[in-house]
């Protein structure tokens, strides 16, 4: 829909009916329904005149929110719906919008719905300062304005830097003008183009191939507030279990057995701490899922328990094609049940994958997604702890776009339609089988799914990587503003593969990228070395373990992850943050100072929590670097050293140092280093303390079994540790909450 002139607008409103569910416009054109869900969310919805488009989505759960008070005004020519926090304004004789926020903040201006062909799209007049974040998993600059973007989910591997689409789409948008937040979320599975103006210019568009327009607007005022209505409208991800917090090793692929116990046996040796291993597509029998390498893994459940007794946990791989092969049972009960992805004729749609023809389980139908997920059985009775679902775009080789045929059809769980609509929708689909098939199988276990693919809401069922990056310097620096987005966007619990996936990266690169990597959210190494990954000879790869460099850079490596696991109940304590909040763990800096404008584009620094401030080395050959602090007073983690923000400063960084600050006024819990989550049960817990000018602190720490739902029943501990008092003679105290016992708790005044 490249301009207003091709396209067809609501046009003039004939007609208007209100009541208590909604108001609806129709104009020659379509209808549009105004829904009001609370006071600071509407609910935009429009459709084409004939068009039957189902009214349900992916995306939204029910909320439990409290219908609000809504007014309703005509004047001139408008009708006017407000709530305490918005406004809606509808000019029947254009049928344009305007959204207005309660102090007056024009969320949409001048906003013309319309329709070309299938398509339907929104332009608007955006205020020229505006910034926009979020928008799912996307490289370029953390601020969007001035820039493109598509929502297709698309297998791309050994990405660029510049790449567009990835492998998710979550077309929400978190909008800042100066201090005050809004966001907007346009429900639509089909392929969406969003275009945003540079700053200093005021258009902004955004279209889909076919459906509704369902436009959800969130005007909350704070960026935190705009999160947290979001996160309620799509979900949180639960709790994790705690080893999945720890650092994950992975390679295409580590094979046969004897490698596998060899990785784990050196991380063990040389004391670098480790939780997860994962086995990539080749411990399979010709890549079907659901079997196991006769020769290269004969003893399965042995060896994840050998692993397990030295404190690893077992991630596998799954991909969504079925191998067409007779007598293979997941093929056979699948093809036999029939819920499969078919031509437009109604045959199985059949395409090559690495296990070669393949059918595609429709995960869009309630009955496969039970299927898949009972087949989950196996692999947890044998002791493997995670599951990886990777390929769901789905990706098909040699095909066109490089998926599913465009009139492929799916079941929809009652409203069929064609891949088009269900494309996005697949990897979502795939990894909701998997998670509800493993809560059926263990109702009060956490469960860990990682998944490539996604749409909006997906947190609900998966953590994410960023799929198949690159190992070069580029691909480290993009990995913050991803992440960044990838939070404000609601999926928290991500990472891009350390390292870099495709390539090799050098000693340095891989210092670096890990020393940063210590703090993603999802702390996982992934690297490339299958003969399919285009390397001629597997064994000349070069390899990508913490001491794949030789000592020095070893040395530097481990470093990098006891801090991970010096920072493990800080980090925990943030991620239950996330399941109650839906604040990322990992933050842009706007997030938490949104009054001070000059943090809004700051993409090569961020916050965990709101307590520790990181400023990467992100640049070869770098040993310093300048960062902004934020306004009032921080610590230099490892020196010590009170410097006072609201301004840039320059660090020092040697190559075996990743810059880090702590705020002043704050408690972050610790503990020493352990090489495995599980060592840590009896540990203390070691609060450094750093005190602001008037010394006091205050932080928190969160405590549970780390594995089960005993939490949701009451069986977790908060801690709130408070300083007071003066250098000399300070004060603490301890105040805690919930039934369990925790573990020991020292204090060390840091500063
Ligand atoms: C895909 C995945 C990658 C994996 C490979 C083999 O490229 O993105 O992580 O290693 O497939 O399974």
């Amino acid at each position: 829909m490249p301009s207003r002139k091709n396209t067809t607008p609501l046009g003039p409103i004939r007609k208007f009916t209100i009541t208590e569910e909604k108001a609806t416009f129709r104009s020659r054109q379509g209808t549009l329904d105004v829904v009001f869900l609370k006071d600071d969310v509407v609910r935009l919805r429009a459709v084409k005149k004939g068009q039957n488009e189902p009214d349900r989505s992916f995306a939204v759960i029910p909320t439990g929110w409290d219908k609000p008070e809504t007014r309703i005004t005509v004047r001139g020519d408008s009708v006017i719906l407000a709530t305490s926090n918005l406004s809606v304004r509808i000019s029947l004789k254009t049928g344009r919008i305007r959204i207005l926020s309660a102090d007056r903040t024009d969320l949409f201006r001048n906003a013309e719905i319309a329709w070309s062909g299938a398509g339907v799209g929104l332009i608007w007049k955006m205020p020229k300062d505006r910034h926009i974040y979020g928008t799912g998993e996307r490289t370029g600059p953390l601020d969007k304005r001035g820039t493109r973007m598509a929502y297709w989910n698309t297998d791309r591997s050994g990405y660029p830097v510049e790449q567009d689409p990835l492998y998710q789409s979550i077309p929400f948008a978190l909008c800042m003008d100066g201090p005050r937040a809004h966001g907007f979320f346009f429900d639509n599975t089909f392929r969406q183009d969003w275009e945003f103006s540079p700053l200093g210019k005021t258009k902004a568009k955004m279209t889909a191939d076919d459906g509704a327009l369902d436009l959800y607007v969130m005007a909350s005022g704070t960026p935190s507030a705009v999160l947290e209505r979001w996160t309620e409208l799509t979900g949180r991800m639960s709790l994790p279990p705690l080893w999945a917090l720890g650092y994950q090793q992975c390679k295409w692929s580590y094979y046969p057995e004897s490698v596998v116990r060899d990785i784990a046996d050196q991380f063990r040796q040389r004391s670098i701490p480790c939780d997860v291993i994962y086995l990539d597509i080749d411990y399979m029998d010709a890549y079907k899922d659901f079997t196991w390498h006769p020769e290269r893994f004969p003893d399965p459940p042995k060896l994840v328990s050998d692993l397990r007794d030295q404190g690893f946990r077992t991630v596998v791989m799954l991909d969504p094609g079925v191998k067409v092969e007779e007598g293979y049972d997941v093929y056979e009960t699948l093809k036999q049940a029939g819920f499969v992805v078919r031509n437009a004729d109604g045959t199985p749609f059949i395409g090559p994958v690495w296990p070669g023809d393949c059918l595609f389980p429709d995960f869009t139908d309630a009955a496969c997604r039970e299927w898949w997920g009972k087949w989950y059985k196996g692999l947890l009775d044998l002791g493997v702890a995670g599951f990886w679902n990777d390929m769901n775009e789905p990706a098909v080789f040699d095909a066109p776009g490089h998926s599913l045929p465009l009139d492929a059809v799916f079941s929809g769980d009652g409203y069929p339609g064609d891949h088009r609509r269900f494309h996005n929708i697949y990897g979502m689909q795939m990894v909701r089988g998997t998670t509800e098939g493993l809560r059926a199988l263990r109702p009060d276990q956490r469960h860990f799914v990682l998944t490539r693919a996604a749409y909006a809401g997906t947190q609900r069922y998966a953590a994410a990587w960023t799929g198949d990056n690159c190992s070069d310097w580029p691909s480290l620096r993009i990995s913050i503003p991803m992440l960044l987005n990838f939070g404000l966007s609601g999926q928290a619990f991500c990472g891009p593969d350390i390292g870099g996936f495709a390539g090799t990266a050098t000693p340095e690169l891989f210092a670096r990228w890990l020393q940063v990597g210590a703090l993603y959210p999802f702390c996982r190494t992934h690297y490339a070395a299958a003969p399919q990954s285009g390397h001629p000879d597997i064994n000349a790869v070069p390899t990508q373990e913490p001491w794949s460099y030789g000592d020095e850079w070893e040395e530097i490596n481990r470093a990098s992850l006891e801090l991970r696991y010096k920072l493990l109940p800080y980090l925990y304590t943030v991620f239950e943050e996330i399941t109650r909040t839906g604040m990322p763990v990992m933050r842009p800096l706007f997030l938490q100072y949104p009054d001070d404008p000059k943090t809004a584009c700051i993409e090569d620094e961020f916050l965990i929590g709101s307590d520790l401030l990181c400023a990467p080395i992100l640049d070869e050959g770098r040993y310093s670097r300048e960062l902004y602090l934020p306004k009032g007073l921080w610590y230099d983690y490892w020196s010590g050293e009170c410097l006072e923000g609201g301004r840039k400063i320059t660090a020092s960084a040697p190559i075996d140092v990743l810059p880090l600050f702590a705020r002043a006024g704050s408690a972050i819990p610790t503990q020493d280093v352990v090489q495995h989550t599980g060592e840590a049960v009896n540990k203390p817990i070691v609060w450094q303390v750093w005190p602001d000018s008037g010394f006091k602190a205050i932080g928190t720490l969160y405590e549970d079994d780390g594995e089960t739902l005993a939490y949701t029943r009451g069986d977790f501990k908060r801690t709130t540790l408070t300083l007071s008092g003066t250098k000399e003679n300070p004060e603490t105290s301890l105040q805690h909450e919930g039934g369990y016992t925790g573990r020991p708790q020292e204090i060390v005044i840091a500063a």
